[in-house]
């Protein structure tokens, strides 16, 4: 262990929450992170770090070259906000109504600016190179801050990644790590089922749309519950249905929205045709006409066996054995990193940050016990440090 870690993480603990709070403040939107930029240039500029900046949307790609040669390890933050008006009642609550870091966004950037200035203390100490990835629009499928920033070739270099997250389902104090499954594809559908509106009086004259629609969402139901394996990991939750104009008229339409969450390739193939033929099925019953828009979001991340032991191995060291929390279960959560995983070995943490009566994630209250900004930067920095603290031989 390099105690010298340690102590500049808290010589940085001041710097860190300043940057914390201001971020807070002044949240931005997926791809509008211009301020956030800003602040971010700054910082490394104060640093003498290198960086290029819009590489992908407001991203912006620091470089801190070591002493020495060796492996390329990377490490991301996240910096959108997201569209939730604050009911924190913090004295750095947002300034920016309806727009919140609900996600703890500002806390990795203000973290990973920690582990810039650590790291860049210990430069001349460093065998091989560290690649520090601000990366925008996380939140926004449509955007994809983390396939952007792949496709741009920016990365085609890194050797390593690591990536982490606040996590209010672990508590303070505790890291959440897990091999293999982590976190779950996530796909996006709207269906519109058109029947045909008619008198309440008379519905054998027309097409019950929200009947069709009922029975569709039944058939959902059986495809989860006996069609897939409950061990393979498949969740499909329907959020919208919107029909009908007025009491007495049979509905002409209805309008559904939901997400599937996947982790196997095929069950995300399965699930998006069953949906389809489902639909199909529907339409030959009750005459309905219906179409579905099938968008395919966010891939499964999945960690790297050896990244998630290094880490491990560097929070027991480094926090004490207590810290580590080896997760048994994954998410159906969704999360861009996936994007890098798919390339690059490494590993997406969770960071905890649950304390009695802190609101979850994209909770308007949501907020973090800001010591896991500490104990976040130390990690990462450690885990870059281990890594690159000696020679080694480039993967
Ligand atoms: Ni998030």
């Amino acid at each position: 262990m390099n105690a010298n870690i340690k102590k500049l993480a808290m010589e940085f603990t001041n710097d860190m929450i300043g940057w914390r709070r201001h971020i807070h403040a002044h949240p931005e939107l997926s791809g509008k992170e211009k301020d956030t930029q800003k602040l971010i240039i700054n910082v490394l500029r104060t640093l003498g770090i290198e960086y290029k900046e819009n590489v992908y949307g407001y991203a912006v790609i620091g470089t801190i070259y070591g002493g020495h040669d060796g492996p390329n390890i990377a490490v991301r933050a996240d910096m959108d906000a997201l569209p939730i008006l604050e009911t924190t009642g913090l004295p750095f609550a947002s300034e920016q109504t309806g727009v919140m870091h609900a996600c703890g966004h500002d806390s990795h950037v203000a973290i990973l600016l920690g582990v810039a200035s650590i790291l860049q203390s210990v430069r001349d100490e460093l065998y091989g190179t560290v690649t520090l990835v601000f990366q925008p629009a996380e939140e926004e499928a449509l955007i994809a801050g983390a396939k952007g920033i792949m496709e741009s070739g920016v990365l085609d270099t890194v050797d390593e990644i690591f990536g982490l997250h606040v996590w209010p389902q672990i508590p303070v104090g505790k890291i959440g790590l897990k091999a293999g499954h982590f976190m779950a594809a996530s796909d996006r559908f709207n269906v519109d089922i058109v029947g045909k509106a008619t008198h309440g009086a008379e519905p054998h004259n027309g097409i019950d749309a929200i009947v069709a629609a009922a029975n569709w969402i039944t058939s959902v139901e059986s495809i989860i519950a006996r069609e897939t394996n409950p061990m393979d990991q498949v969740v499909c939750t329907i959020g919208v249905f919107q029909a009908g104009e007025r009491y007495n008229v049979g509905a002409g339409l209805a309008h559904l929205e939901g997400t599937c969450r996947t982790y196997d390739p095929n069950k995300r193939d399965y699930m998006e045709a069953r949906l389809t033929e489902s639909l199909k099925a529907l339409d030959t019953m009750f005459g309905t006409n219906s179409t579905i828009e099938y968008k395919r979001g966010h891939g499964a991340t999945i960690n790297t066996h050896s990244s998630v032991e290094h880490a491990a191995s560097v929070v027991a060291d480094y926090l004490g054995e207590d810290a580590v929390q080896m997760m048994e279960h994954p998410s159906m959560a969704a999360e861009d990193f996936s994007a890098y995983l798919q390339h690059i070995p490494g590993t997406f943490i969770w960071l905890g940050t649950g304390f009695e009566g802190n609101p979850p994630l994209h909770n308007s209250g949501f907020t973090i016990d800001e010591s896991i900004l500490t104990s976040g930067a130390t990690m990462i920095a450690a885990i870059v440090w281990e890594r690159l603290s000696s020679v080694t031989t480039k993967k």
